[in-house]
């Protein structure tokens, strides 16, 4: 026999035996992962009714009490539903997606003790349903001793099955590997001199290209550890958020679905310029800044407002175009105005009544029902784009801001499965200056068509509450923080948003130095000059003048700094064709000149207003030349400027001046914290900032930092889309129990 013909004979019973060994193995590896999965979620309902215990027993047998409890109870995701049953085996409250078929007396069976000499004993069993395994548990609830009820628990098994499969898999992956490997080492042994073989494996571990009978080693081997890597991070519950783990998020949760989001303003606008050149230009909005990282991590479809003068040209023909330049990572649809409809839906009803509502600034709301009908069709016509874009009768559609309230209940009307989130960028006011809305009713009953409402902070959650309250016939859970609307359910949460981290534009921004060296000498300042900046749209919320009057106050208290501090502000022009805005681009010229006309002299102006349009490598550059930043907000939802700022400030220096009547106020507690309105304690806070130790300012800029990586966007949008795909888990079970969707029914 030859010694290759050996070979070949002794590789076919290695792989027999091998073969062999690995359906053992799959055997003990199955049962055994099963009964550490069933004690898992035998222990899993155990915990989750022990933690209830005490409250259950306090409400016993009150049924509305007991069902809030055992929703909450519901909410760990894999316990698909849960009942509270009497000792007399009567039902006493229930989660709506709860199975008839564990009705109390069927389970009471096993639980009641059968004879006085008994106790109550818990019982599991595993069962099935249309959708897959479920697994049954009662555990009785005692006080003092004796037992009240029990609890039914019905938990999700699906998953096992699957985690079983996977396991099996890279069994068998790996047996194919070791099996294929044995056999190419043992013929390679018999064909391959030491010598020859030694100079192989130099080549790979050198890198060069192996042989082509190690080609397909190697790729099962990648394969199986980016398999083992991936798996890894899916099941990693902690870590930071980033756009690869909420893509991971996405898959696991949603199964990769993809996402439709609509927001007025789109994050790419074409603008022709002057001999045909189209630039594309990147929208000052912190929705668009937001959003954008999470739409690349995501894809999907943004539904946006075609505003740019050369947004027909670069679209196709449906209105599609995919972005971001050069990276086509996910597509925005254009929806075309006509000049009326972007005069009243979006000049008028949006920002002059909804914009002003909103926000305490001391500018009068106009309400016009010429403008509502504008709003009311514009709302239809992009709830109508939604319903062309997405690709499933259950999508997940992200509704934006206060273009948009009545969009989530058009979308609803025409996909009920769908999950909708509303998220409303602004502050929400309280329902007393709401009802200066003659369409308030209209505006609420529009948003409780989403499955979720969120707003940046609890305050605005609370004032929603109020509305709801006071102008709606809605059943208000205070518990579950949510309502019953017209027979469906819709959560309410605080969502803080936040920016990509690292963000990519400070990423691609010169070092601290050199931006500080050609701002100054852009802006015509000496080396010494301490540098103030503002980067706002030209808003009155924003508080510019009132910035600016702080710039003076600082100048009155602190003379030193007269021809030394210089506040640039770049302020890019907003919705110039109001009135109010037009007015205050005026206001806001005629007090920085006011100013350096008073502190102005030999070239020195403490205050350059720069009234255009900045791109984000321009304001970066901005950010990392300044000592300090100052956000003056009157009032705002969140304000992401304060965020950048931070983000930009790599070099750990730099102080961030910030209003309390910002949402961000509440996360960078590290800023100086100050009322805008109180001129002396906002013009003291940038005289102390500009006097800051470079220890304060590394340590506060420090934490400010930490805390950003950690609440970046991707935790804002991971975050909403683990509740969305909550929901969406509990009206599929609902669904395939043949029980109405839950959100159809009430809760
Ligand atoms: C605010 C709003 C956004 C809006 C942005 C810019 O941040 O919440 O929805 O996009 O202002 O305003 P504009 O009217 O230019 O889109």
């Amino acid at each position: 026999m030859t010694g290759m013909s050996r070979a070949l004979r002794f590789t076919v019973a290695l792989v027999l035996g091998l073969g062999l060994l690995t359906w053992a193995a799959s055997l003990i590896v199955s049962s055994t992962t099963r009964d550490w999965f069933m004690k898992d979620v035998r222990l899993r309902g155990q915990l989750a009714v022990n933690g209830a215990r005490r409250a259950l027993v306090a409400h016993w047998p009150d049924a509305r009490a007991v069902q809030a409890i055992l929703s909450e109870i519901t909410r760990d995701e894999r316990i698909m539903a849960a009942a509270a049953c009497s000792a007399g085996l009567e039902q006493v409250a229930a989660t709506v997606a709860y199975p008839d078929r564990f009705s109390c007396e069927r389970i009471g069976v096993h639980v009641r003790p059968r004879s006085p000499r008994e106790r109550w004993a818990s019982w599991t069993s595993v069962d099935s349903l249309p959708g897959g395994q479920v697994h049954v548990s009662a555990i009785p609830i005692r006080d003092d001793g004796s037992a009240v009820g029990f609890v039914v628990l019905v938990q999700d098994m699906s998953y096992v099955g699957r985690r079983e499969a996977k396991t099996q898999g890279f069994l068998v992956g790996a047996f194919a590997i070791l099996a294929f490997s044995a056999s190419v080492l043992t013929v390679l042994a018999a064909r391959l001199s030491w010598r020859g073989w030694t100079r192989q494996m130099r080549d790979l571990l050198r890198g060069e290209s192996p042989r082509p009978e190690f080609q397909p080693i190697l790729r099962d081997v990648r394969d199986l550890v980016e398999r083992l890597v991936a798996e890894r991070e899916q099941e990693g519950q902690g870590g930071a958020w980033t756009p690869e783990r909420l893509k991971q998020t996405l898959n696991r949760h949603l199964h990769g679905e993809r996402i439709v989001v609509v927001a007025n303003r789109e994050p790419y606008i074409d603008e022709l310029r002057e001999g045909g050149e189209v630039v594309t230009l990147h929208p000052a909005s912190g929705l668009v800044t937001a959003l954008e990282p999470v739409m690349r991590a995501c894809s999907g479809v943004w539904v946006a407002h075609g505003s740019g003068s050369a947004d027909r040209q670069t679209a196709d023909e449906r209105g599609h175009v995919r972005v971001p330049p050069g990276e086509e990572s996910y597509v925005v649809r254009r929806v075309w105005l006509s000049p009326e409809e972007e005069r009243g839906y979006y000049y008028g009803f949006s920002n002059e009544g909804l914009w002003p509502l909103c926000h305490l600034a001391h500018t009068r709301p106009i309400f016009k029902s010429d403008d509502w009908r504008h709003y009311e069709n514009v709302n239809r016509r992009f709830a109508e784009t939604v319903c062309e874009e997405v690709d499933s009768d259950d999508p997940i559609v992200l509704v934006q801001d206060y273009h948009f309230a009545l969009a989530p209940r058009l979308i609803r009307e025409r996909l009920p499965r769908a999950t909708i989130l509303a998220f409303w960028h602004i502050p929400w006011p309280n329902s007393e200056r709401l009802g200066i809305c003659p369409w308030r009713t209209q505006l609420l009953d529009g948003l409780l068509g989403a499955s979720i409402v969120g707003f940046h902070t609890q305050m605005h959650c609370n004032n929603f509450v109020d509305a709801v309250d006071r102008y709606l016939e809605a059943r208000i859970d205070r518990e579950l923080i949510g309502f019953v609307y017209q027979g469906r359910s819709t959560l309410l949460r605080a969502y803080p948003i936040s920016i990509e981290w690292p963000d990519h534009w400070a990423e691609s921004a010169p070092p601290a130095a050199e931006c500080r060296k050609s701002v100054l000498a852009d802006l015509g300042l000496g080396p010494e000059a301490l540098l103030g900046v503002g980067v706002d749209r030209l808003d009155y919320t924003k508080g510019v003048e009132e910035r600016f009057l702080a710039v003076e106050r600082a100048l009155e208290l602190h003379p030193d700094l007269v021809g030394r501090f210089t506040f640039v502000q770049l302020a890019a022009p907003s919705r110039t064709l109001i009135d109010r805005y037009r007015e205050l681009n005026e206001r806001v010229e005629r007090e920085a000149a006011r100013i350096n006309e008073r502190f102005g002299k030999d070239g020195y102006r403490p205050i350059i207003l720069k009234r255009v349009h900045h791109e984000p490598p321009a304001v970066f550059r901005y950010y990392r030349a300044a000592d300090v930043c100052y956000v003056s907000s009157l009032h705002d939802g969140m304000n992401l400027v304060a965020k950048e700022f931070v983000s930009a400030r790599e070099d750990e220096r730099g102080v961030l001046v910030l209003s309390h009547f910002t949402g961000a106020a509440r996360e960078l507690t590290e800023a100086l914290i100050v009322n805008p309105y109180d001129l002396d304690e906002a013009g003291e806070a940038l005289a102390v900032a500009l006097r800051m130790s470079e220890i304060e300012q590394r340590d506060r800029m420090r934490a400010m930092r930490r805390y950003l990586a950690e609440f970046n966007v991707y935790r804002w949008a991971g975050r909403m889309l683990g509740d969305a795909a909550r929901l969406r888990r509990q009206d599929r079970l609902a669904i395939r129990l043949g029980i109405h969707a839950p959100t159809e029914n009430g809760t």
